[in-house]
C-alpha cells in the first residue's frame, strides 16, 4: 500500500454532534498551505517558567517556536525538564508564568472540558508503550477510534492501513505480551497516528528498546514527519539524535542552552549538561 496515500486519507472525525462545535472550535482555521506561508508556529513558548509545588523551577524562561512540519529532538540530562516541556504542550501541566500557544492559541484559554478536543491534535508516545494488556494490537489501535464513536466499518477499514504503515499487519491479533518491545512501540505509534494528529510528542520512546529496535522507531518517526506531521522527540540517546540530524534543542536545569538546526548531541553522560554542536 502507498504509505503517503494512506496517511493523507481524510479521516473525518465522528463525534457526538452535540459537541461538534467544541471540536471545530479547536480545528486550525486556516489551510496547511497558509500555515506554511505565514509560518505560524505550531508550538510557541513565550517566557514560560514552571515550578512544581515542592521544588526548584523545572523550566525557566523558555522561549521556543516550533514550525509545522519540524522534527525537533529535545535533549538534556535527567531532570533537565524535557518531560515537563512536553507535558506543558499536552496541557497536562500548566505554566507557572508565561504562555504556551498551539497554532497561535493560548492553551490557558482552553476550558478543562474542552481539553480532550485540543489533545486530539497531538499523538503521544511514551517509553513504556502504555498499551492495554488485554487487547490485541488491532484492538489497541481500534480503541483510539472507538472512544470517538467511529463507525465499525471505518475502524475495520483504517486500522489495517495503519498496521501496514507500521509493518505489523502480520501481528494484528497478538496481545502486547506476544509482541517484542519494538513491536509494542510500533503499535503505540500506530495508535497515536490513527487520529491523524498534527503533532507527535514522543517522550524517550526508545528507552526500553535494544539499539536495532530503537533505530526502527526513529525511522518510523522520521517517515511520519516526512509526511507532514510535526515531531518532538525527547531523548537521552545521543546516537539516535545524531542519526536524525535535525533541529536539536538542549535543556540544562530548566533552561534552553542550545538550539541548533541539524545539530549533534555530543555528551553521553546523563548526569552532565547536554551540549549540541
Ligand atoms: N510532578 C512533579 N512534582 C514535583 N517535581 C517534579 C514533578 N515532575 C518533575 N519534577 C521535577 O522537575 C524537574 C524536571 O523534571 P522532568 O521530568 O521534566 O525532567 P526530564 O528532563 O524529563 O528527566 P528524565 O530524562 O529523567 O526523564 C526535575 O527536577 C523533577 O524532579
Ligand atoms: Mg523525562
Amino acid at each position: 500500500m502507498d504509505i503517503a496515500k494512506a496517511t493523507k486519507k481524510k479521516v473525518v472525525p465522528t463525534i457526538d454532534p452535540m459537541r461538534e462545535e467544541d471540536v471545530t472550535d479547536f480545528e486550525v482555521s486556516y489551510s496547511e498551505e497558509l500555515q506554511e506561508e505565514s509560518a505560524v508556529p505550531i508550538i510557541r513558548f513565550d517566557s514560560v517558567s514552571k515550578a512544581y509545588s515542592n521544588g526548584d523551577p523545572a523550566l525557566e524562561n523558555i522561549n521556543l517556536s516550533i514550525l509545522p512540519g519540524e522534527f525537533v529532538s529535545l535533549v538534556g540530562a535527567s531532570g533537565a525538564g524535557k518531560s515537563t516541556l512536553l507535558k506543558l504542550i499536552y496541557s497536562e501541566e500548566v505554566p507557572t508564568t508565561g504562555t504556551v500557544l498551539f497554532n497561535g492559541r493560548d492553551l490557558a484559554a482552553i476550558k478543562r472540558k474542552h481539553l480532550p478536543y485540543y489533545r486530539r491534535n497531538i499523538g503521544t508516545v511514551f517509553q513504556d508503550f502504555k498499551l492495554l494488556p488485554q487487547k490485541t494490537a488491532f484492538e489497541n489501535i481500534a480503541y483510539a477510534l472507538e472512544v470517538y464513536g467511529k463507525p465499525t466499518e471505518e475502524i475495520l477499514d483504517e486500522v489495517p492501513q495503519i498496521l501496514e504503515i507500521v509493518e505489523l499487519e502480520n501481528k494484528a491479533n497478538n496481545l502486547p505480551k506476544q509482541l517484542s518491545g519494538g513491536e509494542q512501540q510500533h503499535v503505540a505509534i500506530a495508535r497515536a497516528l490513527i487520529l491523524q494528529p498534527k503533532m507527535i510528542i514522543a517522550d524517550e520512546p526508545t528507552g526500553n528498546l535494544d539499539p536495532v529496535s530503537a533505530e526502527g522507531i526513529i525511522d518510523l518517526l522520521l517517515e511520519i514527519n516526512q509526511l507532514g506531521t510535526t515531531v518532538i522527540l525527547a531523548t537521552h540517546n545521543q546516537a539516535l539524535v545524531n542519526k536524525v540530524g535535525r533541529r536539536v534543542v538542549a535543556l540544562d536545569r530548566g533552561r534552553i542552552v542550545s538550539d541548533v538546526m541539524e545539530g549533534q548531541y555530543v555528551f553521553t553522560d546523563r548526569r552532565r549538561p547536554a551540549k549540541t554542536v
